[in-house]
């Protein structure tokens, strides 16, 4: 069982406003480990920890869902093997982490180009999916191998295979096809986007479901992001006015 009061009870959070999907881009594994004089896997490794750290973090608060982006199609272009090792600590992770998602109910989701990953991470990925497809208390969400370009070129593509198929019409086209057709189609829209690392750009990632959503950028590097920032974030985003284009009034 979470317990989702240990939060709520020592800080302004509240409870009825909560985002429900939080993205973040995990970012400057590489930069805090250069700060330390260590090699950039280093940073990775460290990095792990503030994964469980926010996981957990997410499941106490009541987050629904939490997408991570773990690894982008631009990230194939870094150096063989730290290519490796983030391959390597995906696989073992997964595999280490399952109890912990077991135990908060958490089911595991994965989105981007998949096929691309090494066999050995594609068998670990889908296995804990499989293991824990029937968890309900909040979707933890991978971007792997993922760009949000490409994810929409994808869609347009499946689309365009229904129009030639006539299982669909072009006056048909609307937001919601558009919806169906990404890989986050069971989703909601994204809420919140957190960058840590003190970059503020989006970098591909999740470019049509983050239309509307707060975007909050904390100079922390990765490794040292815990659950207490992400708590911060949050309340942070329960300041925000809201207006999707109308008025202050209007709402
Ligand atoms: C960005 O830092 C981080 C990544 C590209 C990888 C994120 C991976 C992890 C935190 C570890 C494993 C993940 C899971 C889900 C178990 P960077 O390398 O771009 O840092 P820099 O900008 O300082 O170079």
């Amino acid at each position: 069982m979470v317990n989702t009061n240990i939060l709520q009870e020592k800080s302004l959070l509240n409870k009825e406003k909560l985002p429900q999907h939080i993205a973040i881009i995990m970012d400057g594994n590489g930069r805090w480990a250069k700060q330390k004089g260590k090699l950039r896997v280093f940073g990775h490794k460290k990095g792990v920890k503030a994964v469980r750290d926010t996981i957990e973090g997410a499941a106490e608060i009541g987050i629904k869902v939490l997408t991570l982006y773990a690894f982008s199609t631009e990230n194939w272009n870094r150096p063989k093997k730290e290519i490796d090792i983030l391959m390597h600590l995906l696989v073992s992770s997964l595999k280490k982490e399952l109890p912990l998602l077991q135990k908060n109910n958490i089911q595991l989701q994965a989105i981007g180009n998949l096929s691309q990953l090494p066999k050995k991470a594609q068998k670990e990925l889908n296995e804990v999916i499989d293991k824990t497809k029937n968890n309900t208390h909040l979707i933890l969400n991978l971007a792997i191998s993922y760009s949000a370009k490409e994810e929409i070129v994808n869609a347009f593509k499946n689309i365009s295979k229904k129009i030639v198929n006539n299982e669909l019409s072009i006056e048909d086209i609307n937001e919601n096809v558009i919806n169906n057709h990404l890989y986050t189609r069971n989703l909601p829209n994204v809420d919140l986007v957190i960058r840590t690392s003190g970059e503020k750009r989006i970098s591909n990632f999740l470019l049509w479901q983050i239309a509307y959503a707060e975007l909050y950028f904390i100079d922390l590097f990765w490794p040292d992001f815990r659950k207490k920032d992400l708590e911060n974030a949050i309340i942070d985003y329960q300041q925000r006015e809201r207006r999707f284009g109308k008025t202050s009034d209007q709402l």
